[in-house]
């Protein structure tokens, strides 16, 4: 949009910027910044317009984004035009993904490189690498505790293997996903190193605070992230004699967004990493980005402007990146982080859908899908341009996070239902085979949340350690059921390293000082690489899983329906026990897929009379694209065996 005096103030910026700047051929970042400024201009000055320094800030943030157009190898500009043409090529049903730490799957950059052709053998050609920057050695949370945002890990490698992984990753048409921390830093960074040594103007990088006043004030109201490991939200730090806010763990300070030199440095930072050849960028923590006493500093309206206005800059320098929203939050306030009020998608493109996990589980406790229809019915369709990243299991905690008003709904009383998922799933309820453990055990509020990995939680440990082969098998038919439902819903399916092996708990993360109190590490492995090729060896548990994945990634991508258009409809079903529902590609509606599955451990009937004329599935036509096979039919019903899934067309 045109507006005179943002234009205005545009051209005396680009009067300023420096001349090695100016000599170079600006011309696609001038057209992208001239439609974008109005809006950039716009949330900056609601952001920060009421500092003295606001022009300077601004000047600072147009020639962070001009410094890093100018830095962007002509392979990525050519991928960002490509991708503005093909502006939907992300909600296309080709893409799978899978999240890992590097040092468990692949030692490093360069062992990753080597394990490319691992991950195409399965179909996952988007790889999100969790943190990989530097971060001190004990400390570190994962990685997501960083002290120097622009330098790898040496453990990791250098930006050099990074380049070279990107390039391959291009040249195999898979997508890079790297991660920037942009809620915190670690108390190791040098931001963090000035602020101890009384540099006031790096004490305002982070909410730092002489006494326990206003601290006080914000506790009144703020929940605790890791209440057993990192109680309070702030810290006190003897060197700078002062409490700093420190949400997380007391090692990670949290970055001050009030501060405009703050959003220009993660910007910077950001930008950075696009550069170093991320397709995508996963922002961590962005529910936490604005603190505000008297709220629970989670979801606050200007960390949506933020967010905002990182994109909008971004769009600018590097258009063809997209952004991940990690936003662990209530189902009403995680489509927000798609962008409010806005038909296409201006916050982050993808984000997580924490909803439909947390409920797939759910239904895995319960042996019914209840919970599941209510809640995704009440999730509200995303805007255009948008998608989720559809998961079961991830590097982080199951939380329970979905609607009391939906628990209710179902006929459960919300606390008591909770209870029970924790128990069930720590194997604390009698007949439950589970092994996870709880996280975050919350002694003032009664919450928890639960780790483990995937197998582990759906019993697969208990029946191989009892022989039982029977439940072995249902076991991974719940494993290849939740995925067929991740693959199958809409978004881009997001694997956990390991879960394609049916990998089981790691207990040794007990034995490490720096990890035991965090049960998280229960579920974060170590590959053993000559198991893995078991996946080989018909009849394995490694093979029945693997392959059992491989096929339904084949089958997905070359199903146009798969793609996400928000083209996925809830079939209200009479029988408990069953989720069901169509996918419909908007160019060839004759291609509808009825996707049916059952979590109970016998099999059901599913009524056709249920679907009320919805698409043209004949009883006598169907078949199952996973399978090839037709179904088997009881008193004119389908059946549908236990723990089982059907992708179904009419033949
Ligand atoms: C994100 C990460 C999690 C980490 C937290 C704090 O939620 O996924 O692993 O503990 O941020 O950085």
């Amino acid at each position: 949009m045109y507006e005179q005096q943002s234009h205005y103030l545009l051209n005396s910026i680009l009067d300023q910027l420096k001349p090695e700047i100016r000599r170079r051929d600006l011309r696609h970042f001038y057209t992208r910044l001239g439609a974008n400024f109005y809006a950039i201009y716009s949330l900056f000055h609601t952001l920060y317009g009421q500092r003295d320094d606001f022009q300077a800030h601004l000047l600072q943030l147009v020639s962070v984004m001009a410094k890093q157009y100018v830095a962007r190898d002509p392979v990525l500009k050519a991928l960002d035009s490509a991708r503005e043409q093909d502006h939907h090529w992300f909600l296309r049903q080709e893409w799978v993904g899978m999240a890992l730490y590097l040092d468990g799957f692949s030692g490093d950059l360069k062992g990753l490189a080597d394990k490319l052709p691992y991950l195409q053998e399965l179909g996952v050609n988007m790889v999100h690498v969790m943190p990989i920057l530097e971060c001190p050695a004990g400390a570190s949370d994962g990685g997501y505790a960083v002290s120097d945002f622009r330098n790898i890990n040496a453990r990791a490698g250098s930006l050099s293997d990074l380049a070279s992984l990107a390039e391959e990753m291009r040249r195999r048409d898979m997508l890079l996903t790297l991660d920037v921390v942009v809620n915190h830093t670690s108390d190791q960074h040098e931001w963090a190193q000035l602020a101890r040594q009384g540099d006031l103007s790096h004490q305002e990088y982070y909410y730092t605070f002489e006494n326990r006043e206003i601290p006080d004030l914000f506790e009144e109201t703020m929940p605790e992230v890791f209440p057993e490991s990192a109680p309070g939200n702030f810290t006190f730090d003897e060197a700078m004699n002062k409490w700093v806010m420190t949400v997380f763990h007391d090692y990670q300070w949290d970055l001050n967004y009030t501060n405009p030199a703050v959003f220009i440095e993660m910007l910077d930072i950001i930008l950075f990493w696009a550069n170093k050849g991320a397709d995508i960028v996963r922002l961590d923590a962005v529910a936490f980005l604005w603190k505000k006493l008297g709220t629970t500093s989670q979801n606050e309206r200007e960390a949506h402007l933020i967010l905002q206005l990182f994109k909008d800059c971004c769009q600018v320098t590097a258009p063809g990146v997209l952004f991940i929203a990690e936003a662990i939050v209530a189902p009403v306030e995680i489509i927000k982080y798609f962008g409010e009020d806005a038909v296409i998608a201006k916050e982050c493109e993808i984000a997580y859908n924490a909803t439909f996990m947390a409920l797939l589980w759910d239904a895995v406790a319960t042996k019914n899908a209840r919970l599941l229809n209510q809640g995704i019915s009440s999730l509200p369709d995303k805007l255009d341009r948008a998608t989720w990243l559809t998961y079961v299991r991830c590097h982080d905690d199951i939380g329970l996070g979905f609607d009391d008003a939906d628990i209710r709904a179902v006929g459960y009383d919300p606390r008591a239902h909770r209870k029970f998922l924790v128990d069930y799933f720590t194997g604390e309820y009698d007949d439950s085979p589970a092994r996870g453990r709880p996280f975050g055990r919350n002694g003032k509020t009664g919450d928890a949340r639960i780790s483990g990995s995937l197998a582990s939680l759906v019993g697969l440990e208990t029946a191989l350690q009892r022989g039982d082969d029977v439940k072995v098998q249902s076991c991974i038919d719940q494993i290849l059921l939740l995925h067929s439902l991740i693959m199958a819903f809409g978004g881009i399916p997001l694997l956990y390293y390991g879960d394609e092996l049916g990998t089981l708990n790691n207990e040794s993360f007990i034995n490490d000082a720096d990890k035991a109190e965090d049960s998280r590490w229960i579920h974060r492995p170590s590959y053993d690489w000559q198991r893995a090729e078991l996946r080989h060896q018909r009849g394995s548990v490694e093979h029945r899983i693997f392959e059992g994945l491989r096929q339904m990634i084949a089958v997905r991508k070359s199903i146009e329906a798969m793609a996400d258009f928000n083209n996925r409809e809830l079939i209200d079903v009479e029988n408990p026990h069953l989720f069901v529902f169509t996918r419909t590609h908007p160019s060839t509606p004759q291609g509808s897929v009825l996707i049916v599955a059952n979590f109970n451990d016998r099999p059901e009937l599913f009524n056709l009379r249920d679907l009320r004329n919805r698409g043209r599935f004949e009883l006598a036509e169907l078949r199952d694209l996973v399978s090839g096979a037709s179904p088997a039919q009881v008193n004119g019903q389908l059946l549908i065996p236990a723990y089982g899934f059907y992708w179904l067309v009419g033949a």
